[in-house]
Formats: C-alpha cells, sequence, structure tokens
C-alpha cells in the first residue's frame, strides 16, 4: 500500500526508487516470467516495481485491471515510442527503428482518442465475431491444407510448420496475396520478432526493420492489387472506411491515420500474424501437457473452447506491453505524472494467486471473466475474436480428430522476450489407427 504525505497530498511516483523486475528473477521470456510469478506474489514482495527501461512496473490483477480502464492510461504514440523520428511522414531510409516504425505508425495501439476510437471501429468491424464466423470455414480449410502437406513427415516444428502457415494463409488469403507472397509473409513475419524483445540490440532492431519494411511491402502490394481487381471484401470495406477519416496526424499524441488500406492491415495486422499463430503454439503446448486431464485425445469438443482459454491463461502469449500516461493522475495515493511508460504485466496477472488459486494448475472451470491475456479497457486486443477462431480451428483439427500428437522432445522458450514465445516447438503426428 502506498501511503500518503504528512500533509495529505499524494506522493508522487519516483520510478528509480522502486524495486528492479530484475530483483525478482525477470529478464523476459517465459522462464523469467514464471521465475517472477513466483517471486512478485511472494508475502510482503513490493506491489509496484521498475523495469531495465526505466518504466513504472504493475503486475498484481487489480492493478492492471484498475489501471487499464483509467482514460489516462493510453497509448504510447509514434513520436513517443520512436523519439529520434522527426517525421512519421516519410521515414527517412536507414533510420534505426525506421522499419518497424513504418508498420506500427499505422496501428491503433499506436492511437488515443479520438483518432484511436475511429479507427478501432473500422478495424473493430472486420475482425469482430461476426466477421470470424463467416471465414471459420476457411480456417478449416487452411488447416486441412497444412496438415496433409505435413503426412508422412516424422517429426515437424509446431510454430514454423503449422501455426505460422495457418496465420499467414488465413490473412493472406483474406488480402488476396499469392501463394508465393503469403509462404513470403511466414519469413517477415519470424524477422519480427527482436522488436518484441526486453532489451533489444542494435543488430536485433536492424533485422526486424528489414523484415518490416518486406511485410510492409508485400502486404501493400497484396491490398493495392485486391482493391483493383476486387474478391476481397474486408479490403475494401476499411478502404472506403478509411475515406470518411478525417483526423489530423499527431505523431506525440492521438497518432497517425494510415494513408491507404495496406498500411493499415499492414499495422492491425502484426499481431494477427504473428501473435495469433504463437498463441495457438502456447495453447497446443498447454493442452498436451494436460490431456489426460482433458480425457485424452480427440479432445472433446464441448470443451475446446475452455480449455483454450485457460491455455492462454497458463501461457499468455503477451508477457507485458506498454501502456502511458496522458495526464496526471492518482492512483492508490500516489500520483502518477504524465509521459509515465507504464508497463502492464498482462501475463503475470493471470498467475496472481489473490485470483486464480494455485495458479500454474490447469482448470477450465476458472471465469475466463477475469483473464487478462487480451489486455482491458478501450485498447483490449482488437482481434481477440479472430485469435480465437484460428486456435480453436487448429486444435479442432489437430488435436480434436484422429491425430496422435506429441512433443517429441524438450521445447524451447525464447528469452530476453516481451513475449511468452516458444523458439522450438518439436511435433510428432501420426494418424491414428482406426
Ligand atoms: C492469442 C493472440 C493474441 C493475444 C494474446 C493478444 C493480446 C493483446 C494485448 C495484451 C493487447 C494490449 C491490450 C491493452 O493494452 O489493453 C492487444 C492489443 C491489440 N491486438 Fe491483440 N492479441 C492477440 C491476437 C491479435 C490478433 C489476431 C489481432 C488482429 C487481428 C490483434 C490485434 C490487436 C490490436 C490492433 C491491438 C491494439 C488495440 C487497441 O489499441 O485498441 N491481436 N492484443
Amino acid at each position: 500500500m502506498i501511503s500518503q504525505s504528512a500533509d495529505n497530498q499524494p506522493q508522487r511516483l519516483e520510478i528509480s526508487s522502486l524495486p528492479a523486475v530484475e530483483d525478482f528473477g525477470f529478464t523476459g521470456g517465459r522462464q523469467s516470467f514464471r521465475t517472477f510469478c513466483e517471486a512478485a506474489f511472494r508475502p510482503g514482495s513490493p506491489r509496484f516495481m521498475r523495469n531495465a527501461n526505466g518504466n513504472f512496473v504493475i503486475f498484481r490483477h487489480k492493478d492492471v485491471r484498475a489501471l487499464a480502464i483509467r482514460p489516462e492510461v493510453g497509448s504510447v504514440p509514434p513520436g513517443v515510442l520512436f523519439s529520434h523520428i522527426t517525421d512519421f511522414s516519410v521515414i527517412e531510409p536507414g533510420t534505426i527503428g525506421g522499419g518497424i516504425a513504418q508498420v506500427l505508425k499505422s496501428q491503433v495501439f499506436t492511437m488515443n482518442p479520438p483518432t484511436h476510437t475511429i479507427l478501432r471501429k473500422i478495424l473493430a468491424a472486420q475482425v469482430g465475431a461476426k466477421s470470424m464466423g463467416e471465414l471459420k470455414e476457411l480456417a478449416n480449410k487452411i488447416v486441412d491444407g497444412i496438415l496433409s502437406e505435413l503426412e508422412g513427415r516424422d517429426e515437424i516444428d509446431l510454430s514454423r510448420d503449422v501455426a505460422e502457415k495457418l496465420t499467414a494463409r488465413f490473412w493472406g488469403s483474406v488480402l488476396g496475396m499469392t501463394p508465393e507472397e503469403t509462404e513470403d509473409m511466414v519469413v517477415h513475419v519470424r524477422g519480427l520478432s527482436p522488436m518484441f524483445e526486453v532489451l533489444p540490440t542494435f543488430e536485433g532492431i536492424a533485422q526486424a526493420d528489414t523484415a518490416a519494411l518486406l511485410y510492409d511491402k508485400t502486404i501493400g502490394a497484396a491490398v493495392a492489387r485486391s482493391l483493383v481487381s476486387g474478391g476481397c471484401p474486408m479490403v475494401e470495406r476499411v478502404a472506403v472506411g478509411l475515406e470518411k477519416v478525417d483526423c489530423p496526424d499527431d505523431p506525440n499524441r492521438n497518432g497517425m491515420v494510415p494513408k491507404d488500406a495496406g498500411a493499415f492491415f499492414s499495422g492491425n495486422l502484426v499481431d494477427g500474424f504473428h501473435t495469433a499463430a504463437l498463441g495457438a503454439t502456447n495453447v497446443i503446448y498447454v493442452l498436451l501437457q494436460n490431456v489426460e486431464m482433458l480425457g485424452g485425445l480427440p479432445i472433446s469438443p464441448e470443451v475446446i473452447s475452455l480449455a483454450i482459454r485457460e491455455a492462454l491463461r497458463i501461457e499468455p502469449p503477451a508477457i507485458f506491453l506498454n501502456r502511458l500516461v496522458l495526464e496526471d493522475f492518482v492512483y492508490e495515493g500516489l500520483l502518477i505524472p504524465k509521459g509515465t511508460v507504464i508497463a502492464m504485466m498482462w501475463g503475470v496477472a493471470n498467475h496472481d494467486p489473490e485470483v486464480f488459486a494455485d495458479p500454474t494448475r490447469f482448470d477450465i472451470n476458472r471465469s475466463s471473466r477475469e483473464f487478462t491475456t487480451f489486455g482491458g479497457g478501450i485498447h483490449i486486443c482488437a482481434g481477440l475474436h479472430a485469435a480465437l477462431m484460428l486456435i480453436q480451428t487448429l486444435v479442432e483439427r489437430l488435436l480434436g480428430g484422429d491425430l496422435d500428437v506429441e512433443f517429441s522432445s524438450e521445447v524451447e522458450w525464447m528469452e530476453n522476450c516481451m513475449m511468452n514465445q516458444l523458439k522450438a516447438a518439436p511435433l510428432s503426428i501420426t494418424r491414428r489407427a482406426i
């Protein structure tokens, strides 16, 4: 509990005086995330911390939930995220971080109201529950195609050979990509990984910049072509929606309006390609670890949806993401000044024992209303219906049919990562004898 000063004025947040997450084991990636959850929730451990980037860290369930819905806790706009870039309308080639900025400046997660409200509405109409329900058959076909191509292979990598292909082919098909472009997207999206490093290296950012520019270019070309040739309704609807947007660009606060439909999809589908694939991989990993509790394979259709949500709680794709304080505000007697970057540890809040008893235990009877996997407030994941639909399709086909699936050796997790991501997920798939 933060105490108030003697004159009853709120105490000003001093990030440098807070304990460091590293001292509680967190340096990024899954192993350190689990170590941190154990240490940070021990009785007597601090409520607030700081991280190596000098940011304010919150991780307790009640705090992330309460702060996520505060209007003062907004998105980090491009001008703050990439403070060394002065002109976002034309980012100089070769600028470090420039490729990533080129993509992220069009993502609604870098926008604040009113720009955020308008652009998010356009996105939500495309990737909401109804629209994703209509695309379920497409996802079924894609997964069937991927699994049939893998027949006869003894060992595959779940992430590279299945999940990343699923998201690339799904969004590739929605945007009208050629098969070659779609396969290239798997490579470009993989190349983006260093942008999620907790402590990025120069080389990593340079690699992610190159990948981001190729990613952006591939989406831009497909979307431009689809607008001419027709046949991609989602692309057409976004282009029409963007024509009506009349907001000034404001890189330091409200964000930038995507210059066209290509930029819109490039920005907003980063997680559609990347995070949805890693979520699908994590879910299969958790379900296979707990398959006996689920009654063995095939997993019954009745429990699949609950099991997916619980798997995404146990191994949440995003360990933390940053938000920015847009105006001074007081929280629990603490004055949090404008300009503070808050690392919201969504993944850690999912393991808060005050809300989730015995948090590492897989239990499909928990209330998913408390889950923090997808964030909260006005920035809650815009693509959660898309993610859940794609993951469910994969689980139904891979674990709900006549396949025997198991990890063939130890999995490996990425380190130094804001994401809870598998580096290697070696899987064996065999068709069960009937
Ligand atoms: C399992 C997969 C996914 C997870 C765990 C995930 C998680 C998250 C989280 C934690 C946030 C931040 C929310 C906040 O700050 O309150 C977020 C935002 C966002 N996600 Fe996802 N995401 C996933 C898949 C997707 C997909 C498939 C898409 C696109 C189709 C997507 C698009 C977005 C966008 C555009 C935002 C920014 C929303 C806003 O600022 O209004 N995500 N996501």
